[in-house]
């Protein structure tokens, strides 16, 4: 009989996102004339930009053709789409990357899981929380936890509550841990991270031999200039820090996958000698080894949002679901809920009327609504009392939804 690898055990509930769509099923299949709006899930609703469309029906004739035909591509992904990440999203902004620091991949849901691969099961690990529970379930099933306590936490984990009593940026912690994630802009809380503040986690970094894993995902939808979108812009990151991106909320790509994973060549962790060891070295023997590439279509078509005419309609589809969360901010607010985000981030955070607990709150939502968001308790123990809207939904479901808390929500 084959042992399993124990860890999934420990392992709370159901995935989060699967979970809703479990609960939201049900009261589907109880209410069938409910015409439910989905405000849950983060996924994107708009088309992919012309660009994208353009390059890939073109990649696709090439595919068709003995002389243009491609195999396997390198696993770290063609050249013409690393460089053009390099120029626009680092070089342009002052970041100190180069090319080959950049690992093309088919998410960041799947990098920021599979960076665990490198490093050792006895590190100190640190994250916010509320948090994106795919840092947190891939430790737990990697074997780096302890059990849950009642609140859902994991024994061995430092969790930095980040809540509205500290703006969501929560204070470093006061011992020294091996890794830290932080997210900014935020996932859940739509919070974003200063300069300032993300220069003393690079110093804190330094002091404690600490490796940054910065999720960037959602840095398209920065409005205020001051606002870094990479965690390279700060002076020394290039030394502590792993940068995850996506293409998949700039360039609308959840269902056709593309993102990359920046391991600059001056990050090192310790070996069990002590010596120092390269990241970048590591993780390409990983990504070789059980990744073999993104497709070349897929490629050119992220390589096309870096054209001029790519760049404007990216820019244009992030401003239509950035004018979604003003809607809902400001409808919101109006109501009197105290609300969060939705300023330099798609997600819009409300604490719960009342007192309620957020899962409460999902099924009054849902129930009075027909509309569906994602309870804060399942991004952690310190999202207990919060909920999260999404604002990537179509103009029309997002004005719905709207109307429907103004006149139905009982608060
Ligand atoms: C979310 O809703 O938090 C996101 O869609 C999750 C993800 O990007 O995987």
């Amino acid at each position: 009989m084959a042992n399993i690898n124990s860890n999934y055990l420990k392992l709370k509930a159901g995935y989060l996102f699967p979970e809703i769509g479990r609960r939201v099923k049900a009261f589907a299949a109880a209410n069938p004339s409910a015409k439910i709006i989905r405000c849950g899930i983060g996924d994107v609703t708009e088309p992919l930009p012309p660009a994208c469309i353009e390059a890939m029906h073109k990649a696709v004739d090439e595919m068709a053709k003995r002389e243009t035909f491609k195999g396997y591509c390198d696993e770290q992904g063609y050249d013409f789409l690393r460089e053009a990440i390099a120029r626009d999203d680092y070089k342009s902004f002052g970041c100190d990357i180069v090319a080959d620091e950049v690992f093309v991949s088919d998410g960041s849901k799947c990098d920021t899981g599979n960076i665990l691969d490198i490093f050792g099961h006895d590190n100190v690990t640190a994250m916010t929380d509320p948090v994106y529970p795919v840092y947190v379930d891939t430790n737990v099933m990697a074997g780096n936890t302890g059990a849950a306590n009642d609140r859902g936490e994991y024994g061995g984990l430092v969790y930095l509550p980040s809540t509205a009593e500290n703006n969501f940026t929560p204070a470093l912690p006061t011992r020294r841990v091996d890794i830290v994630y932080l997210c900014s802009p935020n996932n859940p809380t739509g919070a974003v991270f200063t300069r300032d503040y993300l220069a003393r986690w690079v110093a804190y970094a330094k002091a404690n031999d600490t490796v940054i894993l910065y999720d960037s995902a959602y840095y398209a939808y920065i409005t205020e200039a001051a606002i870094p979108r990479s965690i390279y812009e700060v002076p020394g990151a290039r030394d502590v820090a792993i940068e995850f991106r996506s293409y998949s909320k700039t360039a609308g790509f959840t269902g056709t996958r593309c993102a990359y994973t920046v391991v600059p060549k001056s990050v090192t962790g310790k070996a069990a000698d002590g010596s120092r060891v390269d990241l970048h070295r590591l993780w390409n023997r990983r990504h070789t080894t059980k990744f073999n590439g993104v497709a070349y279509v897929v490629q050119r078509a992220a390589e096309a949002t870096h054209s001029p005419e790519g760049k404007k309609q990216v820019r244009a589809t992030v401003d239509f679901y950035m004018a979604n969360a003003k809607i809902i901010r400001e409808t919101l607010t109006k109501m009197g809920l105290k609300v969060y985000g939705g300023v330099n981030a798609p997600y819009i955070w409300l604490k719960t009327p009342g007192g309620m607990k957020s899962w409460e709150f999902f099924d009054k939502l849902i129930n009075e609504c027909n509309v569906v968001g994602t309870p804060g308790s399942g991004f952690g123990a310190s999202g207990e009392g919060y909920f999260r809207i999404s604002a990537f939904n179509s103009r029309a479901n997002v004005e719905e939804a709207m109307e429907r808390f103004r006149t139905k929500l009982k608060i």
